[in-house]
């Protein structure tokens, strides 16, 4: 295959994958950004993500001279057949998608893009974004296609070189083949599809993701009423072959930079419509109500007074980020559960092997330490907030002896109750009998 001149704008986690990863590929690509500070540190194979893999690509891919980065979009553009787009979409105004850094990109390298050059949406885009970035354009010797990308934070390059599927959509089908080529490397099945259904396919996938996990997280709760499992309920049902076994844990809800961004903008887009769409806006409330139910639990188990009072009560928090493997605290129901704690009175040291003391946005609520021994000391209880594997081989008999009360919550049903009973601990799980 004939490597491609391909231009990556936006090096979030996103961006920087692709980047990476079509370098590795074959591909000669430029990967953009505007902040120039990132870009130096990128170049030098600096990464800030904690990606496991990510780094040593991108130093293989810049010393193979296959890879380069470079501050703004418009000179690369003019050496581009292919321009990916990979800028945040964030959540904007009463939840739709901000679509602000796509356009200002399609501004800077609309006429800079040679004839027959590509351009190709990877950003999460509500439908119709093709066809306006087309419009935006006012080039019909450009095409225009949707790429959806489905890769995980934690497994980025892995899902990227591995991926379930590959979706391209375009109303222009020599267009759509011409992104499958850039792809020929990688064993994956290709979708192809139309634009519009590239660009829902990915709110389809992260809303669906979302309502299942709320579905879990209720029936967690039944389960707890009903003196019944969840751990032996999943199991069962993951067995079957329709359901499947992965995206089945209970948890504190969830979080994370793509799925509540996601839902909300798909409810949205449904609400604006006249359709509504009552399951998404089931799962999104049940969403938030779990967080809350986390805080009563763990009241529950370790406030004082026959109210349950958290006032001044200390409690260890282990971990912050919304999902082990990750650094990522945007929008981490851990992070919310712990606020929601502190709103509450209660005094919280939380520990997190992604997050050294002093870490931006955990905010004044929370006071960070370097290991989980220090925020349980003297505490009237341990909150486990996020899977870390590390967090199930801690020294529990040490705990116990420093806690001032013996009680682990563990919203994640992530430790095992029997060793921490073995310590001398009471284990507080989420839809399992005490
Ligand atoms: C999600 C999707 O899984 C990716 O396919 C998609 O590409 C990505 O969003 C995106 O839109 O860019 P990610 O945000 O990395 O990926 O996180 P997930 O691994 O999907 O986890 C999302 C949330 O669900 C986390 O809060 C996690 O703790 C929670 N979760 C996940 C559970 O509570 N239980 C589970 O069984 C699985």
């Amino acid at each position: 295959m004939r490597g491609k001149r391909i231009l990556v704008v936006g090096t979030g986690y996103v961006g920087l994958t692709t980047g990476a990863c079509l370098a590795s590929l074959g591909h000669r690509v430029v990967c953009s950004d505007v902040d120039a500070a990132k870009v130096e540190r990128s170049s030098r194979g600096e990464i800030d993500l904690l990606e496991p893999g990510l780094a040593d690509m991108v130093r293989d891919g810049v010393a193979a001279g296959r890879l380069e980065f470079a501050v703004g979009s418009a000179r690369a553009a003019a050496r581009s057949e292919v321009v990916f787009l990979c800028v945040p979409t964030p959540m904007g105004a009463g939840g739709a998608a901000d679509l602000r850094a796509v356009e200002a990109v399609v501004a800077e390298i609309g006429d800079r893009v040679p004839r027959g050059g590509l351009l190709v949406a990877k950003s999460t885009v509500p439908v119709g974004t093709s066809a306006r970035l087309a419009r935006l354009l006012g080039r019909d010797d450009v095409g225009v296609v949707s790429n959806p990308e489905f890769l995980r934070e934690g497994s980025a390059v892995r899902d990227f070189l591995r991926p379930d599927r590959i979706v391209i959509g375009s109303d222009d089908p020599a267009a759509v083949e011409r992104v499958a080529a850039l792809y020929a490397a990688v064993d994956a099945p290709v979708v192809r599809t139309g634009a519009a259904s590239a660009e829902l396919v990915k709110y389809a996938a992260n809303c669906f993701l979302a309502t299942r996990l709320s579905y879990v997280n209720a029936l967690a709760a039944r389960c707890e009423r009903a003196g019944a499992d969840i751990a032996d309920l999943t199991a069962a049902m993951g067995r079957d072959h329709r359901i499947g076994p992965e995206f089945l844990r209970p948890g504190p809800g969830w979080g994370g930079s793509c799925l509540p961004k996601d839902a909300a903008a798909l409810l949205r887009v449904a609400e604006a419509a006249g359709t509504g769409f009552p399951a998404l806006r089931a799962a999104i409330d049940s969403n938030a109500r779990q967080r809350a139910r986390m805080v009563r639990k763990v009241a529950a188990a370790c406030g004082s007074g026959p109210a349950r009072s958290l006032r001044g009560v200390r409690l260890g928090l282990l971990g912050l980020t919304f999902k082990a493997g990750t650094n990522d605290l945007r929008d981490s129901p851990a992070l919310a559960v712990a606020r929601a704690l502190a709103a509450e009175g209660a005094d919280l040291t939380a520990c997190d092997p992604a997050l050294r003391p002093g870490s931006a946005g955990v905010g004044a609520d929370v006071r960070l330490v370097a290991d989980p021994y220090r925020a349980a000391a003297g505490a009237a209880g341990l909150v486990l907030l996020t899977e870390w594997p590390e967090f199930r081989s801690l020294d529990w008999r040490r705990l116990a002896a420093s806690l001032a009360r013996p009680v682990v919550v563990d919203t994640r049903d992530h430790l095992d109750p029997a060793v921490l009973r073995r310590a001398g601990l009471r284990w507080r799980g989420v839809g399992r009998p005490p």
